[in-house]
């Protein structure tokens, strides 16, 4: 297993590009199942998940042409088969992703039930009673989602919990039914508006995106010719390196981000002493050497502040003036970091969902193992600021998710090398 050496200390300066983002990406590539013509998607970061997904669509029979760009050509036109096996889905949870499409289009859909995961059990009972409600016949049986459909039906859904990838397979099963279907408590993270945005793109009729109740109009086909869709910017990618030139008191400039999706994560860094400028695709957040100073966060589903920035901002408070209270209302157990950074000095108390950090001085660099995708980022974050050198092990969870990442944090002067197995 590869692992990452960071050498911390050095104030993080310079400019990046941001890649598309993981978490719209995915349901995308989901999407085209749906389509009977080929699609063509650009700004497709390059990252493990993206190479499982396609792994995925492959074995059903998709045909896909990827250039150096990563702009990807989909032709779902012929399938073989509509199963996503275990060992797929076993490596990736949002391979439960196809359900929706595989069910709408084909009518049927075979597919592993993901297991738990680092972060909490992370159940699929509101897809599955979500497509049940639309008349579909599940059974689970063998460690299978057997799904069958001769048509979707629309109806009125009413999410018992707000679910990202719940709302999107609900969203995308429910543009082939018939009639009309309402998903009311419905995720409005922005990665269910780009998808939402596609599948109009696409043919669908989808009203009421961004809010939580989305209207869908179900249409007999979706088969636009020619289309090309742009992910969006990855919001989380984008929260990551302006942690990194906090952490360190540096200065960074990062180029094609979406400041609109951010407003969350950037007015608690406002609070930890941060400037930051915005432009439409465009952010520099610069420290101007200062240390910063604790901030509290709470997360919840969109608007309010990212589960997936919370282990990002534990580092921060690890190494700030002041006390800091991070509470996870998300999932029940995304504090696998905290150990680590205890290994490395941090002065951090776990109550139930609460992280209570009191910054010290310095962080001293370790060996630490990266347990999740946030989490490996994370522990990179408390590297950077460490005094001496960090042995990440186990960055294959860092691979799914950041594209490039030690090639990127090179480019703004930090001393990180990945270490082959
Ligand atoms: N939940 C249920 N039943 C369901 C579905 C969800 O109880 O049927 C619960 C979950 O256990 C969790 C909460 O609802 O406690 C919210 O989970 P959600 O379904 O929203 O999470 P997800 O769709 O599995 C996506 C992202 C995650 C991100 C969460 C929350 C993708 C592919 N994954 O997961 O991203 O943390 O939404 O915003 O979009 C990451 O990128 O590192 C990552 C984990």
């Amino acid at each position: 297993m590869d692992k990452l050496l960071i050498t911390g200390g050095q104030r993080l300066s310079g400019e990046l590009r941001i890649s598309g983002a993981k978490n719209a990406a995915l349901p995308i590539l989901a999407a085209t199942l749906l389509s009977e013509k080929p699609v063509s998607i650009g700004n497709v970061p390059h990252l493990h998940d993206i190479t499982t997904t396609l792994e995925l669509l492959g074995r059903m029979g998709v045909q896909f042409v990827v250039d150096e760009k990563m702009n990807i050509e989909v032709d779902s036109g012929t399938i073989a088969n509509c199963e996503a096996p275990y060992e797929l889905v076993r490596t990736m949870r949002a391979s439960i992703l196809v359900l929706g499409p595989l069910l709408a289009r084909f009518g049927e859909a075979r597919v592993s039930l993901p297991g738990g995961c680092a972060i909490g059990t992370r159940p699929v009972d509101i897809h599955l009673d979500g497509l049940s409600k639309m008349g579909a016949d599940i059974r689970v049986e063998g460690g299978f989602i057997h799904a069958r459909a001769k048509r979707l039906k629309g109806c009125r859904l009413v999410l018992e919990q707000v679910t990202v990838t719940g709302t999107e397979n609900l969203l995308m099963a429910a543009t082939l039914a018939s009639g009309t279907t309402y998903i009311e408590n419905a995720a409005k993270e922005p990665e269910v508006t780009d998808l939402a945005h596609f599948l109009n793109k696409l043919g669908a009729r989808i009203k009421g995106i961004g809010t939580d109740i989305l209207e869908i109009e179900g249409v007999e086909k979706l088969d636009t010719e020619n289309l090309h869709y742009q992910i969006m910017p990855d919001r989380i990618e984008t929260g990551t390196y302006l942690i990194a030139a906090a952490i360190t008191g540096g200065r960074v400039k990062l180029k094609n981000a979406r400041t609109d999706t951010l407003d969350a994560v950037l007015d608690k860094l406002s609070e930890a002493g941060a400037d930051i400028t915005t432009g439409t695709d465009w952010i520099t957040l610069d420290m101007h050497g200062r240390k910063p100073k604790a901030v509290s966060v709470r997360t919840a589903p969109y608007p309010a502040f990212p589960t997936d920035m919370q282990a990002q901002f534990t580092a921060l408070n690890a190494i700030a003036e002041g006390v800091g209270i991070i509470t996870e209302t998300v999932f029940e157990n995304r504090y696998m970091h905290v150990q680590e950074m205890q290994r490395m000095g941090a002065n951090i108390r776990l109550e139930s969902n609460t992280a209570i950090c009191t910054g010290v001085a310095r962080l001293t660099g370790a060996p630490v193992m990266a347990t999740d995708l946030r989490a490996s980022a994370s522990l990179v974050l408390a590297a950077l600021a460490a005094e001496g050198q960090t042995l990440v092990d186990r960055i294959y969870h860092i691979d799914r998710g950041y594209d490039h990442i030690e090639e990127k944090l090179s480019q703004l002067g930090a001393t990180i090398r990945r270490i082959p197995r």
